[in-house]
């Protein structure tokens, strides 16, 4: 068999008494689309904040190409190949979509102190220009950020997240806060990306249409452990994923083309958002993001479009990044 891309073995992780994690054991082959389901609170963006190195496991072990990986910063995890994105997007407003791509390019290539003077340099707008094509996003190259729709906005933090070419991806809800018209395409234009890389993809997501759309195998927790693993069909029909997952009732839900709030309760058949107000949890697990290789610590972009409730999450996910508000 070959090495997995991806390895967590018995991950374990505590907040002060509390265990958001305890004992995850899971592998991913190279090539993979993952969907990571799991009720509000499961401990699905812990799970991925501990791959990122942006959380440190309190026990277990992280392999990343059979190398272990555990408790490395995510700075260097992005060096080595792993990106993710963060559920609400990391993204300057009041910047065009050009240069929001820009800005994650020069990052990249150089540093700091030259970052600006890379403005202005044709090369890295072609770059840029390039990367959103190959989002499907560069008819919005001249907008604002502010006047995208929630997807497009999706699209382009996950294409920022992305320009180191990284061979693993992680996605925290790609799809939340998009409305359901624009989910397939978001979905379908990331699968098409990842796929003619070769991507791997391990991604959260509470619309279970959407997992079984994408996703090639879905892995299910509950309270921080994985209780079934396996093809959408296998996984769906487990009972207690039916009873706790998939069948729970979602308070507050908005059926109609409604964007989602972003932590969603349990989980939608049908893609509707769930309306329940996250844990405190959610809030203060989602860190200032660290992109690959360093990207802008930008000013979050929940509002407009879309009917996010402010939450504490919001909150202080915009201060840890320094967006001034
Ligand atoms: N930094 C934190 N401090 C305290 N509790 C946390 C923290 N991060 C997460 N939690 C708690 O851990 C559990 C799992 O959280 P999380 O991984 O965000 O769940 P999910 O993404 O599945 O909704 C929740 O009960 C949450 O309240
Ligand atoms: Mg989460």
């Amino acid at each position: 068999m070959t090495v997995p891309i991806l390895e967590c073995r018995g991950i374990a992780k505590s907040f002060g008494g509390f265990a958001a994690a305890s004992g995850i054991d899971l592998a991913v082959e190279e090539g993979a689309m993952v969907g990571v389901i799991g009720s509000n609170g499961a401990g699905k963006t812990t799970l991925l904040n501990i791959v990122s190195g942006h959380l440190k496991p309190s026990k277990g072990k992280v392999f990343f190409r059979g190398e272990d990986v555990t408790g490395m910063p995510s700075r260097r995890l992005a060096r080595r190949g792993i990106a993710r994105s963060f559920q609400v997007p990391q993204l300057f407003a009041s910047a065009t979509a050009l240069d929001n791509m820009m800005m994650a390019l020069s990052l990249l290539a150089r540093p700091r102190g030259e970052i600006l003077s890379r403005f202005g340099d044709r090369a890295l707008e072609a770059e840029a220009h390039a990367a959103l094509v190959e989002y499907g996003i560069d008819d919005t190259a001249t907008s604002l950020v502010s006047e995208l729709p929630q997807g497009t906005r999706k699209l382009l933090d996950i294409a920022m997240a992305t320009a180191a070419e990284p061979s693993l991806v992680l996605l925290d809800e790609p799809t939340s806060g998009v409305s359901n018209e624009e989910k397939n395409e978001v979905m379908e234009r990331l699968a098409a990306r990842f796929r003619a890389h070769g991507t791997t993809v391990v991604f959260i997501e509470h619309d279970m249409d959407i997992v079984e759309r994408y996703a090639t195998r879905v892995v299910a927790l509950t309270d921080g452990t994985v209780i079934a693993d396996g093809t959408p069909q296998e996984v769906f029909a487990h009972d207690q994923v039916a009873r706790v997952i998939i069948g729970a009732p979602v308070p507050g839900r908005v059926t109609e083309g409604a964007s989602g709030g972003a932590s969603g309760g349990a989980m939608t058949a049908s893609g509707g958002a769930a309306g329940s107000p996250p844990s405190p949890g959610s809030a203060a697990n989602e860190p200032s993001p660290t992109r690959a290789a360093g990207a802008p610590a930008a000013q979050p972009v929940s509002g407009g479009g879309d009917a996010l409730t402010p939450s504490p999450g919001r909150a202080v996910n915009a201060n840890a990044s320094g967006g001034a508000s």
